[in-house]
């Protein structure tokens, strides 16, 4: 068995483990990344990238169809869905290509293959082609990621009970699709397919959808699906199914209070969370310590056991993909002895469903959890020019600070392009930024960011297209 010896080995080429390796590689680390399945991970292949890209599709189909509000009328938009998955694929292909390029050109050898860390310096991996090699590592990066739950009453078929993996791929809109999960996945890809035609039934065992998420900014998600037909069952299970004669499926589910329910769909969407992958590739044995199946590291990355490092969704919440990216990236510094520390001041969440939520920092209720006074300032798109004249006015920006210094704790968004929009305020919240360094910076007029402006000024009780209340 042949041996080589490498600064680094990262195990996971997602979207923690890839950007690992090229800063690795950009810091003249020798590094090999291994990966058992396709570079990008979940994120670029089955998962934001894939999903964004309907989402987007399904939106501009929507504002096709209801375009005659501007004097557009697009009366014959039709959906070709394998058409619609092609260019997709192609999008993902192009992304994972690019990849690959940055791990050759920034020196860091891919290897396809598994890994198992047979010791605290030594991998051991198996090519797919079957062949083992040993490598000793000063550095081992667990970037394994995480897996899509299964419940044991829904098992995936691939066809008719689906993961999010299936979901972005269908190449035809199921009539009647039931979600069972309304976080994230649930109801971003749920909006895809009640957009290009599904009536849409989601099952949510919480009494809130996006369990954690400011419930008034859910609460205009939720009020814009069920204006458009959906059916959302709260504190609600799905028990089980049966196959009917003709193919659908009779699912039951209970309602809560005593009640059930059965409810007739052609396709189940399974969306109840992410598992971490940690087991099975050697950790157990070196005695590296986990929590619930996660595998903590400390700010700098580092396991209990200082040689082997974890970065993304398998090191625990938030599973985000610009965590792990950042997280990546930080521990490639410490390995290169480099100064560096996961000491941001919030990681940025975003849900892309219509409209979109972004949110950073404290809420309003966190903060008084935390015994802050604070002081709130929140504006509205439909108070705003360019949201009119994009015709998407549903939603707000909500700001948060402390009452006495008025730094800024929090920016909350439900609204158009609530993605990019978040970004602003989390260099704000980064630089420890006060009300007035939003409200006085000159935001481009006619913009979707003037609502951040605007917000910061509502709540200093001068915004000057809503009525300000005295704060
Ligand atoms: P999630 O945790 O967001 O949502 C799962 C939902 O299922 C929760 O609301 C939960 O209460 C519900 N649930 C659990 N068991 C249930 C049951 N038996 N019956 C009915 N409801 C049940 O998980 P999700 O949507 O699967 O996403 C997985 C991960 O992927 C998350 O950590 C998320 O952060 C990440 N992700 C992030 C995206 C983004 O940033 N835009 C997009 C997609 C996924």
């Amino acid at each position: 068995m042949a041996t080589r010896t490498v600064d680094a080995v990262v195990i996971g080429a997602g979207t923690g483990g890839y950007p690992c390796a090229i800063r690795l590689g950009q810091l003249k680390q020798k590094v090999i990344i291994v990966e058992k399945d396709e570079v990008g991970g979940v994120c670029l292949n089955w998962g934001c990238i894939p999903s964004k890209a309907l989402i987007s599709a399904s939106h501009t189909y929507e504002k096709a169809k209801n375009g005659a509000v501007m004097g557009l009328l697009a009366d014959n938009v039709r959906v070709d869905v394998p058409k619609m998955q092609d260019w997709k694929g192609g999008i993902v292909k192009k992304l994972t290509g690019g990849v690959r390029t940055l791990l050759k050109t920034n020196g860091a050898e891919l290897i396809v293959g598994t890994a198992r860390i047979t010791g605290p310096n030594t991998v051991e991996i198996t090519t797919r082609e079957g062949q083992k090699e040993t490598i000793d590592a000063r550095a081992i990066v667990v970037a394994t990621g995480s897996t899509t739950i299964e419940l044991p009453s829904f098992k995936f078929d691939g066809k008719q009970i689906i993961g999010a993996k299936e979901a972005v791929s269908l190449r035809e809109v199921p009539k009647r699709l039931l979600v069972i999960g309304g976080g994230v996945i649930g109801l971003e890809l749920g909006t895809v397919y009640q957009k290009l035609g599904s009536e849409l039934t989601v099952v949510e065992a919480t009494p809130t959808l996006l369990p954690g998420t400011d419930p008034e900014l859910t609460a205009v998600v939720e009020r814009k699906l069920v204006k458009h037909g959906a059916k959302i069952f709260k504190n609600a299970k799905a028990l089980g199914y049966e196959k009917n004669k003709d193919g659908s499926l009779a699912v039951k589910v209970d309602l809560g209070d005593g009640k059930h329910d059965t409810l007739v769909v052609d396709t189940v969407l399974v969306a109840v969370g992410m598992r971490p992958n940690s087991a099975g590739f050697g950790l157990e044995e070196l005695g590296v310590k986990t929590d619930k199946g996660f595998v903590p590291s400390d700010l700098n990355g580092r396991t209990n056991i200082p040689s082997i490092y974890s970065v993304g969704d398998v090191s625990g919440q938030p599973m985000l993909a610009h965590k792990a990216t950042k997280e990546g990236e930080v521990v490639a510094e410490i390995i290169a002895g480099h100064k560096a520390a996961k000491d941001w001041v919030s990681i940025p969440g975003v849900i892309f469903t219509d409209p979109e939520i972004a949110t950073g920092g404290l809420s309003e209720a966190q903060a008084k959890e935390r015994g802050i006074d604070v002081r709130v300032g929140k504006f509205p798109f439909t108070a705003l020019g360019k949201a009119m004249a994009i015709n998407e006015t549903e939603g707000f920006i909500k700001v948060v600070a402390d009452k006495k210094s008025h730094e800024l704790l929090g920016v909350h968004i439900v609204g158009p392009e609530a993605s990019n929009l978040i970004s602003e305020g989390m260099l704000a919240l980064e630089m420890h930024s006060f009300l007035e360094d939003l409200g006085l910076t000159v935001h481009p007029h006619p913009t979707l960011g003037e609502a951040m402006m605007e917000a910061a000024q509502h709540a200093l009780g001068h915004a000057i297209h809503v009525m300000n209340k005295n704060q």
